[in-house]
């Protein structure tokens, strides 16, 4: 008889926990009335509601509200609430009226409201929307056009934060690789609750082709100082020591420090973090007001040592702390390397170049007698073919003396037609004579009499 005594057990249970309910003062309150939803400038999502109908006068009455999944909740008087939210997502609240600041008091039935993204084609909408605040003077947005574009679609970024009166559009739009992006002005305001705001970004396009997307930006986050400098660098006690200054607009306890150091003749590179730019013990003459100091330990003064600085925000002033300003300018300190060894160099490299350079004029010049055999005198072989015929002087001064390879001449085959003077001639004839040469470039071929017949009938000269 097991089942009846469970039963009976259940029972008891169940009249148990009726019994309880009864005991306990639960006065369901009625729900919230007219929860509505409205924006204000770019992502300003504000809700409103009326109090519940029919309410127990002697309730003081609250409000427990939380955002979808049970988030941010939160237990108040007033009848808004209000978020800046990104309005790339469906974002809704959930309201209900209690009549005490206790969480666990049973609330009123939830009543709720969604404000939904713009409409549009997600996939038309740009991605990776970022921003970041350099040097607290001017903020740089960036994105990707979405996947569902024309190539030519014109964006425009628009923004908007407390200090502004109104929204305001982008003006200095430009590209960088697959990137686009847009600066504008936004400096850091005297007014200290300036840092707990944010800016409010959004990308659209002129033709509304594409849904917009929206970003919100923390002052307190993304924020890339500009490269501190470099003032100064020297020994002292054996240690190298580092005074330089903070770029503006930062102070030291908001920046976190690295200090690269490199020899490039003992091969040391290293980078020192530093959270405190501060020497103790230094002997210094002069102010050292408002100026950074690092001491670098185990640096030989002989060699030439170069610094530089980099900084980035910490988590004492800012919620993020990844971007690294850029480096400073590089400092040099030490002594350049042996100056024997540059006076070495000095005498040696012209002495291997003239070396080499004579070297190659008689490679070239054999090479040039392999290539082209020197012209065989055609004086020579005129003297020859005349015999006894003597006075040449007439056609050595004809003769070419254009050597083959000559550029922009092409030697192959030159006729010369060469007179002899007429009284010279021991045979006494009143005919010009002539002869022509078949002159081959480089005179390879034997002379050639053809067609000398023929001009030696016509008179010479
Ligand atoms: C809700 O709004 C309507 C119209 O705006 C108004 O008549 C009504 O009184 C409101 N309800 C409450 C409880 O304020
Ligand atoms: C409201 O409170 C008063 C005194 O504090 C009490 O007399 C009255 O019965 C209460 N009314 C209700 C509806 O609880
Ligand atoms: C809230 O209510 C619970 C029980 O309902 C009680 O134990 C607790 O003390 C209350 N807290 C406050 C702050 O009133
Ligand atoms: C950084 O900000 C300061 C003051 O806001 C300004 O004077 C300076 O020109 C800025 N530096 C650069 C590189 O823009
Ligand atoms: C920020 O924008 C300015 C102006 O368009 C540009 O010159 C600069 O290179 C940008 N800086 C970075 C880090 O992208
Ligand atoms: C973008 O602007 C250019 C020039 O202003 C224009 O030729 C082009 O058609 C525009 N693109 C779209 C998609 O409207
Ligand atoms: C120091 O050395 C590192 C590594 O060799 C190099 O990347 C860096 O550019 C050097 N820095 C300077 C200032 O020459």
């Amino acid at each position: 008889m097991e089942l009846p005594a469970r039963l009976c057990g259940l029972w008891a249970l169940l009249l148990c926990f009726a019994d309880g309910g009864d005991a306990a003062p639960t006065e369901t309150q009625p729900p919230v009335t007219n929860l509505s939803v409205s924006v204000e400038n770019l992502c300003t999502v504000i809700w409103t509601w009326n109090p519940p109908e029919g309410a127990s006068p002697n309730c003081s009455l609250w409000y427990f509200s939380h955002f979808g999944n049970k988030q941010d909740k939160k237990i108040a008087p007033e009848t808004h609430r209000s978020k800046e939210v990104p309005l790339n997502e469906r974002v809704c609240l959930q309201v209900g009226s209690q009549c005490s600041t206790n969480e666990s008091d049973n609330p009123s039935i939830l009543v709720e409201k969604c404000i939904s993204p713009p409409e549009g084609d997600p996939e038309s909408a740009v991605t990776e929307l970022q921003c970041i605040w350099h040097n607290l003077s001017y903020m740089n947005c960036t994105w990707l056009p979405g996947r569902n574009t024309r190539p030519d679609t014109n964006y425009t970024l628009y923004y908007w934060h407390s200090s502004l009166g109104k929204i305001l559009q982008c003006e200095d739009i430009y590209t960088a690789g697959q990137h686009i992006g847009c600066s504008f002005a936004l400096t850091k305001l005297k007014d200290s609750s300036f840092d707990q705001h944010s800016v409010q970004v959004m990308v659209k396009d002129n033709a509304g082709k594409i849904r917009p997307s929206f970003n919100i930006v923390p002052l307190t986050s993304h924020v890339q100082p500009d490269p501190p400098h470099i003032k100064n660098l020297f020994f002292q006690h054996g240690d190298l020591y580092v005074l330089g200054k903070n770029p503006q607009n930062f102070y030291s306890r908001c920046l976190s420090y690295e200090v690269e150091f490199n020899n490039s003749q003992t091969e040391t590179h290293y980078i020192l973090s530093v959270e405190e730019p501060k020497c103790d013990n230094l002997e210094f003459e002069g102010n050292l007001e408002g100026t950074i100091c690092f001491r670098v330990p185990g640096v030989f003064p002989d060699t030439l040592n170069t610094v530089r600085i980099r900084v980035k925000t910490n988590k004492f002033c800012y919620e993020d702390d990844k971007l690294w300003s850029n480096w400073s300018p590089a400092m040099s300190i030490g002594k350049k390397a042996n100056p024997t060894f540059y006076i070495t160099m000095l005498l040696i490299i012209p002495v291997i170049v003239a070396g080499a350079i004579i070297v190659l004029l008689l490679y070239l010049k054999r090479l040039k007698i392999i290539i082209f055999p020197p012209i065989p005198d055609p004086g020579k072989i005129f003297k020859e073919m005349f015999g006894d015929q003597n006075d040449d002087t007439l056609l050595q001064g004809a003769l070419p003396t254009i050597p083959c390879g000559t550029p922009g001449i092409k030697l192959t085959t030159l006729w010369l037609r060469a007179c002899a003077p007429t009284n010279s001639h021991p045979r006494g004839s009143s005919s010009a004579q002539g002869a022509v040469f078949n002159l081959s470039c480089g005179g390879r071929s034997p002379p050639s009499l053809a067609g000398l017949e023929e001009l030696n009938q016509q008179p010479c000269g």
